[in-house]
């Protein structure tokens, strides 16, 4: 197989504007919804807000410089809603979409294509204090934010993602409760996961009136799901597993609607559709970024007698996070995507693995395993290309190492370093592997 990806891949990273950004209170931004839960003790592990992270509000020429180092060509963000619109849905602050001019004027400076997320998490909090993404209000605020941004920076940018993971919007977030606004309601949780996809559909015509040679899609996080034992009740966990958290985010996007099964089983707490609302959530898109980190293993403890062992983890072979390694999974779930819908493009949107690096005494770190990581999948991606599926680009998670969600600063995912006291960032080894990789446009050694 052929080691060389086409002409014009897209090598990038990704970072989320709540993650690297800092400066929450500068000119005029607005609070969000991680400002307040990071902000309420016990949520961050670090007990860290989203002061300093790494300062890119001030530093994004140092950001831009690393990505140059590297050969990227591309370089996917996202924009806090909170700077452009502080409460949400009133009035528009030009010094936050300054910051964005200002930033994207030097990525193309750079030679760097810019691919902006709309939503990246950071709900205004006066959003969340009107009973955020459960409130249909919120799908109107977020039209017009989209609308307001894509008219300021839509003439030099053509890569729009209306969302990030609407998963961990909704379930993560407002059930599971480790995300803000940490509420822990299933029925709040599907309602948000159904909001969200409105306010998705919705937007995407609206950033094709604002530029109309846009690119448009959506980001969604997947996870293929296995039974660990042949037990019907494995297999089960595993099937609703992949219902709830694969089909249906991507099912509505694609025009397929919910899938019947999670439907049923989710009973009295589906959330309430409106007419209308499937076709609005079906709007075409033209790629969708696909996030994968790892699989989901499914065992019922009292179901497995007799039952054949089909998926063992390997406990050596996981992350920092415990997230198993498991390559094959992406091509699993792309080669699925692509037989099951009618799907243009693809972009890996996020792909990366946390590490507890440390400086060594040469002051370099190394990290093999990430450089393993990245390689096993982009061979994946190599395979999928060999068999004609079409994927436009990679993004590794991320950048550098940044403000983790509730991990705070602890989960290292970046091909740069950052020292937080400092601020200094440097290239990893796998950083500088990454740029061969990509001034190659080729998987090198
Ligand atoms: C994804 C998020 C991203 C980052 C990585 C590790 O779910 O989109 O912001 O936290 O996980």
């Amino acid at each position: 197989m052929s080691t060389q990806f086409p002409q014009g891949f897209y090598w990038g990273t990704a970072t989320a504007s709540f993650q690297i950004e800092g400066a929450t209170k500068a000119d005029g931004r607005g609070e969000s919804i991680w400002d307040r839960f990071a902000a309420t003790p016990g949520k961050i592990r670090t007990g860290e807000t989203g002061d300093p992270a790494c300062e890119s509000y001030h530093r994004y020429a140092e950001d831009i410089a690393l990505m140059q180092a590297m050969n990227l060509n591309a370089y996917r963000f996202s924009i806090a809603w909170p700077r452009v619109i502080p409460d949400g849905s009133g009035t528009v602050n030009d010094k936050g979409l300054d910051y964005y001019d200002r930033l994207v004027d030097a990525l193309l400076a750079a030679g760097i294509t810019p691919l902006v997320t709309l939503y990246h998490w950071d709900l205004p909090q006066r959003l969340q204090d009107e009973g955020g993404w459960a409130n249909r209000a919120s799908i109107e605020a977020f039209v017009r934010y989209a609308d307001v941004t894509v008219a300021r920076l839509g003439d030099r940018v053509k890569n729009w993602t209306t969302l990030n993971e609407p998963w961990c919007v909704s379930i993560l977030s407002n059930l599971i409760g480790e995300h803000a606004p940490g509420l822990s309601d299933l029925k709040t949780a599907l309602q948000v996961a159904h909001n969200i996809l409105v306010a998705h559909g919705a937007a995407v015509p609206v950033i094709r009136k604002r530029c109309p040679d846009a690119q448009v899609g959506i980001v969604l996080n997947f996870e293929p799901a296995f039974p660990v034992t042949d037990s019907e009740a494995d297999r089960r966990l595993a099937r609703m597993h992949h219902a709830t958290f694969n089909e249906w985010f991507i099912g509505p996007v694609m025009g397929h609607g919910y899938p019947q099964n999670a439907w049923l089983d989710y009973g009295e707490n589906v959330p309430e559709v409106l007419p209308g609302d499937m076709e609005i959530i079906a709007a075409p898109v033209d790629y969708l970024g696909v996030n994968y980190y790892t699989r989901h293993l499914w065992h019922d403890p009292s179901s497995s007698d007799g039952a054949r062992v089909l998926h063992q983890r390997d406990e050596g072979n996981v992350s920092a996070r415990g997230w198993e390694i498991y390559p094959q999974g992406l091509y699993d779930i792309i080669t699925w995507l692509h037989k099951t819908y009618d799907i243009p493009r693809f972009l890996i949107s996020e792909n990366g693995m946390a590490r507890d690096d440390q400086v060594a005494e040469d002051g370099a770190v190394h990290d093999p395993e990430r450089i393993s990581y990245i390689r096993q999948h982009l061979e994946v991606v190599l395979r999928l290309i060999s068999e004609h599926i079409p994927i436009t680009g990679y993004m590794c998670w991320s950048l550098m190492d940044n403000f983790e969600w509730a991990f705070g600063t602890s989960s290292r995912f970046g091909l740069a370093y950052v020292n937080f006291e400092t601020q200094e960032r440097f290239l990893k080894d796998s950083g500088r592997w990454y740029g061969r990789v990509a001034g190659a446009n080729a998987l090198v050694d």
